[in-house]
């Protein structure tokens, strides 16, 4: 699955339960292409997915609203931030990071301007920054975060991403936040357990994958255990949700047996 693909259906899925979600812009990347690929993604794994993915909006959306209303955070920064809408849906006085690899952010960058003259979006103050993860980046991105942050606080979002890397680059960056963050800062993460890999949505996930031309097992595919975010250097843990909790919370019925549905884990962090 390309990248660019999976931050298109992401939006996709967000615009299709709007009331769940409380994504409001998520459909303005609609286009008839990635509608179909969208249709053709919920077909072939899981029906489920589109509220999956607009429980996991309205989770951090609500994780960055009452971060801002405690006067907790000056600054969001959204690592592989794809197309996701979150600073038109907070508090114009936040700034704004969002990275991702070059194509995208550009990609991004035009339609978001595009967008907010045809006054179809709010103006916000948004730095784009063009990264891929499985370079070397540290300095540099560093530096270009520093000098828009200036040491205020921070809440950094990972979502939808970590499934792509690396583990040495998944260690990579979480060593970076470490390094750019300060006391009482946050981070929002979401991963697979390891246990969703014997699941059949899983195995169908491999296939729809697998038959784009590409030849990855499960084993490719990284999933983090909660100890990995139990035992992070510098920070604690201080909520974990899943794909059911969040479901009581927002009286999401769940139509699907656990087996064919894709649970993502959704973790926040604060630095000691
Ligand atoms: C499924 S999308 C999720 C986008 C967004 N976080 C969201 O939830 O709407 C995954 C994103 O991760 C980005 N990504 C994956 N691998 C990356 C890498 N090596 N470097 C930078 N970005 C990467 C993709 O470009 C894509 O935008």
């Amino acid at each position: 699955m390309e990248t660019e693909e999976s931050g298109f259906m992401t939006s996709m899925l967000r615009s299709y339960n709007e009331a769940l979600s409380k994504d409001s812009y998520a459909k303005l990347w609609k286009n008839e292409k990635r509608e179909a690929l969208t249709k053709a993604y919920l077909n072939e794994i899981s029906t489920e997915e589109t509220n999956a993915h607009c429980l996991r909006n309205r989770y951090f959306l609500e994780t960055i609203k009452t971060r801002i209303k405690n006067n907790e955070i000056d600054v969001l920064i959204n690592f592989g931030s794809g197309f996701s809408m979150y600073p038109f849906l907070i508090t114009p006085s936040l700034i704004n990071i969002e990275i991702d690899k070059p194509q995208i952010v550009n990609y991004k960058k035009k339609k978001i301007a595009q967008w907010q003259k045809e006054q179809l979006l709010p103006k916000r103050e948004v730095h784009f920054i063009g990264v891929d993860f499985s370079k070397a980046y540290e300095q540099e991105l560093y530096t270009k975060i520093l000098s828009i942050t200036k040491n205020k606080s921070s809440l950094i979002l990972i979502e939808g991403v970590l499934f792509f890397l690396k583990m040495n680059e998944c260690n990579k960056l979480f060593n970076f936040f470490r390094k750019i963050q300060k006391t009482g800062d946050f981070i929002g993460s979401v991963s697979f357990n390891d246990a969703v890999k014997e699941t059949t949505a899983f195995q169908k996930l491999l296939t729809y994958i697998n038959k784009k031309g590409n030849n990855i097992s499960a084993s490719d595919c990284l999933s983090l255990p909660d100890c990995f975010y139990e035992q992070l250097e510098g920070y604690k843990l201080i909520d974990r949700q899943d794909y059911y909790s969040l479901s009581k919370t927002y009286s999401n019925p769940i139509k699907l047996n656990k087996d064919l549905i894709l649970n993502e884990v959704f973790y926040v962090l604060q630095k000691d």
